[in-house]
């Protein structure tokens, strides 16, 4: 089916829909200049995942935030939302979208003016001690003495996003779950779908026989089994030709 008839197709799906969601990965924060996972120049193709694991980064923090500031926050503080970001964030204040799900930690969803976003994977903007659970905003650490320690008890203070091995807070569960159960169509944007429990959402939009369009440079396990609609294109120019059929941009 020809791209313009495909973009007009989902245009129509969302416009006939009651309750869409957007599902995001880190393919929506590509042209943000954030490497995506994996793939071509994935992070995991440099950096060894056991590193990010709960309990490696237990025993040797100081290795973990090492690589924690090269590989995140050496990139992603500076980085900007890009026309993906702000086109659900429009698409969101004119009613086409009701809330964005992502895998991502990057805030890009909030920096463009989303307000429903639940953050599976957390944030790198929030530190947490992990002996007694203060929370600060990530500035208050000078990340130039490693690891970072609680102002209060000394503790070692961790990102506020989610290691490999660490279970997603059950307020987020809910929080996913309850959007999913209410969605009659599903915007995957810009993800393999490959990681557990953030796929289990998918399932669960795909066994409530919520419509699902896939927006993706790649075919993924989802196109073929669960994707309604599949535009084969980057995010952001999708988005961009999507929201001019949507006339949602002003
Ligand atoms: N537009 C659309 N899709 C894109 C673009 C783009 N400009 N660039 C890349 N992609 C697609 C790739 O084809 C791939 O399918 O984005 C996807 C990125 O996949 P991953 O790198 O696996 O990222 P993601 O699916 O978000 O990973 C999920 O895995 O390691 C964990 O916690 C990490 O949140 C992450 C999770």
């Amino acid at each position: 089916m020809k791209y313009e008839k495909i973009l007009h197709e989902a245009a129509e799906l969302i416009k006939m829909s009651q309750y869409a969601v957007a599902f995001t990965g880190a393919g929506i924060s590509a042209a943000s200049g954030i490497p995506t996972f994996r793939g071509k120049g994935g992070i995991w193709k440099t950096i060894d995942p056991n590193y990010f694991n709960i309990h490696f980064f237990e025993k040797k923090p100081f290795i973990t935030w090492k690589i924690i500031k090269q590989a995140f926050y050496d990139k992603i503080t500076e980085a900007k939302p890009n026309m993906a970001h702000y086109i659900l964030s429009v698409m969101e204040q004119k009613g086409f979208i009701k809330s964005v799900i992502t895998q991502n930690i990057d805030h890009l969803h909030q920096d463009a003016g989303s307000d429903n976003v639940i953050e599976l994977h957390g944030t790198y903007k929030r530190l947490v001690c992990t002996k007694c659970g203060m929370e600060y905003d990530y500035r208050f650490a000078d990340l130039n003495y490693l690891p970072p320690t609680c102002f209060v008890c000394r503790g070692v203070l961790k990102p506020d996003f989610i290691f490999f091995n660490e279970d997603l807070p059950k307020k987020t569960i809910e929080n996913a779950t309850a959007e999913i159960n209410k969605a009659d169509l599903l915007l995957v944007i810009g993800t393999r779908a490959e990681v557990f429990p953030a796929n289990t959402f998918i399932n669960l939009a795909r066994d409530n026989e919520v419509k699902i369009i896939e927006i993706n440079i790649d075919k993924t396990a989802l196109t073929h089994y669960h994707t309604s609609l599949f535009i084969k294109n980057e995010a952001e120019n999708t988005m961009e030709k999507l929201c001019r059929i949507l006339t949602c941009k002003d």
